[in-house]
């Protein structure tokens, strides 16, 4: 199929990108460069050993999405394109309803126009906001509880209202739990713009020296060791998952929901203690007060996954922290390459 990939570049968007070219996919990759980096669709072009079209736009353009749309004949859509730092929400709420919600609508507005009505849209277990138990299935109910998640939310919300509209519209709403690791080669990986936020990269970092110590955020929860429990999944597991969408579109009808999770969950410490063993680097930590917001326990039942996508994940903790290492040690600041590296392969 011919695929308008939104975010490409970024860090969930490029690993999908390299598996729908290495399954025969065409894919036009269009992203504002906010948070995703140019270098990684270079190397996606490197490891699929072959090109695709990238238009650096913004999709609160309205005429620049409408350019690509003319430009080709797209067929469907994964829209991963959005901010997605929780605590950044918190402090800019305005941006996150403006790049993710507004950009969403102009997106869905000249979709429709364009007759172009399937969709797989980068959802979040965020939207689940604190379950009160777990495994988690796509008929909980459903809350957020900062700006980012309710843009999600909201974002849901549209998809499902322009649904009601139109039978025509094919959308699958994927429901990421954590996503971690990196492509097997080490070139592309995830590269936080700015402090990471997110478990994985700040153990890599203090692995990799950037951090003196990991702050393990409170030891106090309702768990065996005292630290919070998350279904960690595999990147490239979470992106085999989108090509599994993408397929299922042409028998979907109207809006699903699907978990995209190991259901299984591993404690902060866990992570830490599988990090060294796998990888035999140490990640000096200290114990500090619980993050605001932080839930105890989350991971999926990813059921409706397995029944309805035929996926499931394959990869365990082991290979998911080899994977993050590899990344993180071969690319200690992520993309930031030599300009000049950059401009000899363009
Ligand atoms: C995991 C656990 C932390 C960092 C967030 C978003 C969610 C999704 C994934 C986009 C928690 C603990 C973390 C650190 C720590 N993003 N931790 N020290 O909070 O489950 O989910 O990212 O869709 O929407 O909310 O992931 O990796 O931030 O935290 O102890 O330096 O690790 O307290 O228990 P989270 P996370």
């Amino acid at each position: 199929m011919r695929i308008l990939v939104t975010g490409g570049a970024g860090y969930i968007g490029s690993h999908t990108c390299l598996q729908l070219l290495k399954a025969g996919h065409e894919i036009i990759v269009f992203d504002n460069l906010l948070n995703g980096k140019e270098e990684a669709l270079l190397r996606v072009r490197d490891l699929a050993g072959c090109s695709f079209p990238f238009y650096a736009d913004d999709l609160r353009d309205r005429e620049a999405v409408e350019r690509v749309f003319r430009e080709h004949d797209i067929e469907a859509v994964i829209h991963f394109a959005g901010s997605k730092a929780v605590g950044e929400s918190v402090r800019l709420p305005l941006d996150y309803y403006f790049n993710n919600v507004y950009g969403t609508l102009v997106l869905c507005d000249t979709m429709k126009r364009a007759g172009v009505q399937k969709m797989v849209f980068s959802s979040s277990a965020t939207v689940y906001g604190m379950p009160s138990r777990c495994p988690i299935d796509e008929t909980f109910p459903l809350t957020a509880l900062n700006p980012y998640g309710r843009s999600k939310l909201m974002i849901e919300d549209i998809l499902r209202d322009l649904s009601q509209s139109d039978p025509k519209w094919s959308i699958a709403l994927l429901r990421y739990f954590n996503p971690i690791g990196a492509h097997r080669s080490g070139l592309i990986g995830e590269d936080p713009s700015g402090p990471p936020n997110n478990l994985l990269p700040c153990v890599t970092q203090v692995a990799v020296g950037k951090l003196p110590c990991l702050a393990v955020y409170g030891n106090d929860y309702p768990t065996p060791d005292g630290t919070a429990i998350r279904d960690y999944l595999h990147v490239e597991d979470l992106a085999a998952g989108h090509l599994k969408a993408v397929a299922k579109l042409s028998s979907l009808y109207g809006v699903e929901a699907y978990n995209l999770g190991t259901g299984r969950g591993w404690s902060v410490l866990e992570v830490v203690r599988a990090f060294e063993k796998a990888t035999g680097r140490r990640v000096p930590y200290e114990i500090r007060d619980r993050r605001p917001g932080d839930a105890p326990i989350v991971f999926a039942d990813p059921g409706k996954a397995e029944r309805e996508l035929g996926w499931t994940a394959t990869r365990g903790l082991e290979e998911m922290c080899q994977d993050a290492w590899r990344w993180q040690s071969r690319n200690p600041n992520g993309y930031e390459v030599a300009v000049t590296a950059g401009a000899e392969r363009l």
